[in-house]
């Protein structure tokens, strides 16, 4: 069977890694360099590389894999019982330098039982177990966690490095593509590398990257088709898609969407500038107004005459 390209292209270096700024590459290739990394809590919104940064850090820092606790927060993390695993793991002594305890979408540990039991054993067991906590909601994590973890916010990773990945991956799968084809592709999925990379495996079947609309309704993707129509000057057609394919609520998401992808709504910062700020206005209507579709409509006609 053929593997999903994001598992097989997950990097367990840190070559592959895309990061979001070079702050963020330093202060991991400091972890790296000095062999230890303190608590970390690593946040941000779906596929942006959270996942893939925890196992490179214990690929990295050499860690035995009997020192590797893997827990899920969203399943067997979520119940209180769970705890008591926990707390046999962190008593036997490591392997080799230090245990690492890896808790995949913490967010969902319940902030009753489970989180506040995490607080002690974070201390009593410093010197040789670390935490690595992922989420996308930060806000759900109690304040205590939040203290005892150093935060690693991914915000979202760079734009042209993104495209490169995913360029990467067509390359050493010998897929032949349109640059211009892929940038559609890349605005349609920003910041979300997952969903990119699971977009272009399906629609590269042939060998090569097929451009929207070319391929078959299940490989289809509203946002890629839309993309399309937007850098094609179609901006009625695109308005009417996107209205009539996105639910009421996954507006907000659109509007981030729209935020993400500025350069589709003007090529200098200037124009740039006035989506934003219409973008901005959008959104707040978007909460006092009784028909969504036609705030959305009403925010891309203002989009679309940006000059
Ligand atoms: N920053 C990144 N650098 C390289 N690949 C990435 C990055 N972010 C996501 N990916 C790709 O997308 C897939 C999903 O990423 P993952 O780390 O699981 O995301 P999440 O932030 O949701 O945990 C990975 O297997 C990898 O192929
Ligand atoms: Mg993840």
């Amino acid at each position: 069977m053929k593997q999903l390209w994001v598992e097989q292209y997950r990097p367990s270096t840190i070559d592959g890694y895309v990061f979001v700024d070079d702050a963020q590459r330093e202060q991991v290739e400091t972890w790296i360099r000095e062999g230890s990394i303190p608590h970390l809590l690593l946040s941000g919104s779906a596929g942006t590389g959270k996942t893939t940064l925890a196992k490179l850090l214990i690929n990295e820092l050499g860690i035995d894999e009997y020192d590797v606790l893997y827990a899920n927060g969203s399943k067997e993390a979520r119940k209180v019982e769970w705890v008591d695993k926990l707390i046999s793991f962190c008593q036997t002594m490591p392997f080799g330098k230090f245990k690492i305890v890896l808790i995949d979408e913490a967010d969902y540990m319940n902030p009753n039982s489970v989180q506040p039991a995490l607080r002690n054993l974070m201390e009593d067991y410093s010197g040789s177990v670390r935490f690595i906590l992922t989420c996308n909601f930060p806000n759900k994590i109690i304040a205590p966690l939040h203290s005892r973890c150093q935060g690693f916010h991914i915000v979202k990773t760079d734009h042209t490095e993104f495209t490169a990945r995913a360029a990467t991956v067509l390359v050493t799968e010998g897929v032949t593509f349109d640059l211009d084809v892929l940038d559609s592709y890349v605005k349609a999925t920003y910041p979300d590398l997952r969903k990119c990379l699971n977009l272009v495996q399906l629609n590269s079947q042939s060998g090569a990257l097929a451009p929207p609309g070319a391929s078959d309704r299940s490989a289809r993707d509203w946002k890629l088709d839309c993309v399309d129509m937007f850098k094609r000057g179609k901006i009625r057609e695109a308005r009417t898609l996107l209205c009539q394919s996105s639910g009421p609520e996954e507006a907000e998401e659109i509007f981030r969407w729209m935020y993400d992808n500025l350069d589709l709504w003007g090529s200098t910062p200037e124009r740039q500038d006035q989506a934003i700020v219409i973008i901005r206005n959008g959104l707040v209507s978007h909460n006092a107004v009784a028909d969504v579709e036609i705030n959305l409509s009403a925010t891309l006609i203002e989009l679309a005459g940006i000059q």
